[in-house]
């Protein structure tokens, strides 16, 4: 089966240019230019490669929203979101760590396919041996002349930008991410406009996670034909899905798109001697808890919509028989609530009153009306109510462990303690 993505991933000692060229690299970048932007669009757009983020949106259409043309003559620019900070997420680094000039490929594609002429790679503060080994990257593109004016003789011109993030979960949304690197507060700017049309220093702006972007140099070298073929259901391509918790071997896999969780669980070893699955997030902290019941469920995204989650990032998150889901629970929303930016009101004030009560009822203290208290706060910060993704999503395995571990709930408050741990 073809890997696209960790072909030439060498997370010991990363592929220099030569190497990766040696292996076809940059070659989907010579094609691109030949091509036009429009036309590199469509590619991507036959290719149906939809966000890694966790989002699932079509790249491709994304792309599309950018004006072009005689209808916006300005600066555009092109941003690759490598601010993973999702729990139980850490593919982006993976990618980063191992085929550096992968995405820096895939960035020069992406940034031609809007005629961005300014590209920057923001990237999560703590991720330094990716910084150092993109840097060395982007160095090695410059010195080749694939960045820089007037690249290959094609009239093309792209500057890429590394710049490291301030460290807070909020600057990885979209619209705060680009407030941050604007030089001001990381907190959501309303959608709409979407960045497409007013984004960067209020220019057309296209934002794409790391591991989109990886799939493009692919896309453009072997066409989107290929590309469709690679999933083995609905989705295109391929994708690097992990997981996490006591499995025997947690660790990162790049398989088809659409391969059931069961696969990867299994290439985890399954669980830790003596556990069994109780439930499991399907793609990093904010998505619903699924069961093991669910396990034959593709992993895609309308699959996993349907099953009652979200694919989110692909990185699994497993809860076993003999750990807490209340204090699992705690524990993710205690993350999110250090992480809310603030800026509105169900957020900032939702999640630490969400924290508090979980806290009760987890030591022991709490009562029925603390449960009903905490439905009624999952309804409160609910999608539309907020400017951005974070208390909804901090919302879903809360709500979820509510509905398929209820007893659990019920237990601490009846026996005025954890039973997992009396
Ligand atoms: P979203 O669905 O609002 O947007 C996704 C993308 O599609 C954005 O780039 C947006 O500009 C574009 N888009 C959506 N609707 C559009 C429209 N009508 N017109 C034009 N463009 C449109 O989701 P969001 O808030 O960007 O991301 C949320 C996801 O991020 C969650 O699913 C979560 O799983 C994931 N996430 C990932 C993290 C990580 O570390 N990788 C961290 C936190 C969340």
């Amino acid at each position: 089966m073809d890997k696209p993505l960790t072909a030439t991933l060498n997370i010991e000692q990363p592929l220099d240019l030569d190497q990766y060229r040696n292996k076809g690299g940059y070659q989907g970048f010579a094609r691109a230019l030949d091509l036009t932007p429009e036309e590199v669009q469509q590619q991507v757009k036959e290719a149906n490669l939809r966000g890694r983020g966790g989002a699932g949106f079509p790249t491709g259409m994304k792309w599309g929203f950018v004006p072009m043309g005689e209808d916006s003559p300005g600066r555009k620019y092109l941003v690759c979101n490598a601010d993973e900070m999702e729990p139980g997420t850490f593919k982006d680094r993976w990618l980063m760590e191992g085929a550096p000039h992968l995405l820096v490929e895939g960035m020069m594609i992406a940034a031609y396919a809007i005629s961005a002429s300014v590209a920057y790679l923001f990237l999560r503060g703590e991720y330094r041996l990716c910084a150092t080994r993109l840097e060395k990257a982007i160095r090695e593109a410059e010195q080749a002349g694939l960045l820089g004016e007037n690249i290959q003789g094609s009239g093309y011109s792209l500057n890429l930008h590394l710049h490291t993030s301030a460290g807070r979960y909020i600057c990885g949304e979209e619209t705060a991410l680009l407030n941050a690197l604007e030089g001001k507060r990381a907190h959501p700017r309303a959608k709409p406009p979407f960045p497409q049309v007013v984004g960067l220093f209020g220019q057309p702006t296209v934002v794409n996670n790391a591991e989109t972007l990886c799939n493009i140099p692919g896309i453009l070298r072997q066409g989107p034909a290929w590309y469709q073929d690679l999933g083995r259901g609905e989705d295109a391509g391929t994708k690097i899905y992990g997981i996490s918790g006591r499995v025997k071997n947690p660790g990162l896999w790049e398989l088809p798109m659409g391969a059931p969780a069961k696969e990867i669980f299994d290439l985890a070893g399954g669980m830790q001697h003596g556990l069994k699955l109780r439930g499991w997030l399907p793609g990093g902290a904010s998505t619903d808890f699924l069961l093991p019941e669910h396990l034959d469920t593709p992993m895609e995204y309308d699959a996993i919509a349907e099953a009652g989650s979200r694919l989110g990032t692909g990185g699994i998150i497993a809860l076993d028989d003999k750990h807490c889901p209340v204090g699992m629970v705690l524990n993710l929303i205690r993350f999110f609530a250090q992480e809310s930016c603030g800026w509105c009101t169900p957020c900032r004030d939702g999640l630490p009153w969400a924290s508090e009560i979980l806290n009760r009822i987890e030591s022991g203290r709490g009562s029925q009306e603390d449960l009903d208290e905490l439905q009624r706060l999952c309804d409160f910060m609910w999608m539309g109510k907020t400017f951005c993704a974070l208390a909804p999503g901090a919302v879903e395995p809360m709500s979820s462990a509510m509905k398929y571990f209820a007893d659990d709930f019920q237990q601490h408050i009846d026996k005025g303690c954890c039973p997992y741990r009396h």
